[in-house]
């Protein structure tokens, strides 16, 4: 199955993402995962996205397209990914309709979840991933009091684009440049939107849901 979740910064895509695909047995394929692996391993990749991002600005599409096209061209993405982050603009999205015409393929399903901007805010102001699975909680929501990851002992850190201003800014971006991918899966046929609030097995039971239809 070929997955694409989207929704807004803070929306819960990369917490949903890792028990979809799980659930689902196909690889999560996080751009923002991606480049802030690159930011860490100071690779030239990553020295060319850590400004866009620090920004809170897309990273421009050549370089984010190039980098998603050597991924799913890996064996484990031959028959289905979760795509996290990536479309995030209208000619990402139909770049990647091209790539996947090309491997005779098609996207089966776009998912979007739906929160408003005060729950994203609150969001992002507590959220905490740890630097060594990659597991993303929440400061509050989570009752995390300590800076270690109860699933495998590794630290937690706060992403330097979780700041206030860059959060917003990162808001505004998302509904220029992000928000029109909805009305073009819309019209590809498959769009579904869930509410994204409330507990994250909850929401993970309703994306299921939603996306049960297509599978095959
Ligand atoms: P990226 O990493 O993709 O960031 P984003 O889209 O802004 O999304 P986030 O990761 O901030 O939020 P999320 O929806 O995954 O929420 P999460 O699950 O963590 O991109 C970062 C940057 O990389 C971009 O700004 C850009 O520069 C660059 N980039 C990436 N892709 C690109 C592309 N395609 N093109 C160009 N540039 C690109 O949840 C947030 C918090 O909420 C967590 O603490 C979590 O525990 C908590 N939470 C989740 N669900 C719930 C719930 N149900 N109830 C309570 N708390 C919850």
């Amino acid at each position: 199955m070929r997955v694409v979740l989207v929704g807004p910064p803070g929306a819960g895509k990369g917490t949903q993402a890792q028990f979809i695909a799980s659930h689902l047995s196909i690889p999560k394929i996080s751009t923002g995962d991606i480049f802030r692996a690159n930011v860490s391993g100071g690779s030239e990749l990553g020295r060319k996205a850590k400004g866009y991002m620090d920004r809170g600005d897309l990273v421009p599409d050549e370089v984010t397209i190039a980098m998603v096209r050597d991924r799913l061209s890996e064996d484990d993405a031959r028959d289905g990914f979760l795509l996290d982050g990536f479309p995030r603009n209208v000619p990402q999205a139909e770049t990647l309709k091209k790539m996947l015409a090309e491997w005779d393929a098609r996207l089966d399903v776009v998912l979007e979840l739906v929160v408003d901007e005060e729950e994203v805010v609150r969001r992002l102001s507590g959220r905490r991933t740890c630097d060594t699975c990659g597991r993303i909680w929440h400061v509050v929501f989570d009752d995390k009091r300590d800076d270690v990851c109860d699933d495998c002992g590794g630290r937690l850190y706060q992403r330097d684009d979780d700041r206030e201003e860059v959060v917003r800014h990162r808001l505004e971006v998302y509904q220029e440049q992000t928000a029109p991918l909805v009305s073009f899966y819309a019209e590809e046929g498959i769009l579904v939107g869930i509410d994204a609030t409330g507990p994250v097995e909850e929401v993970t039971e309703r994306a299921l849901a939603a996306l049960r239809p297509f599978m095959d």
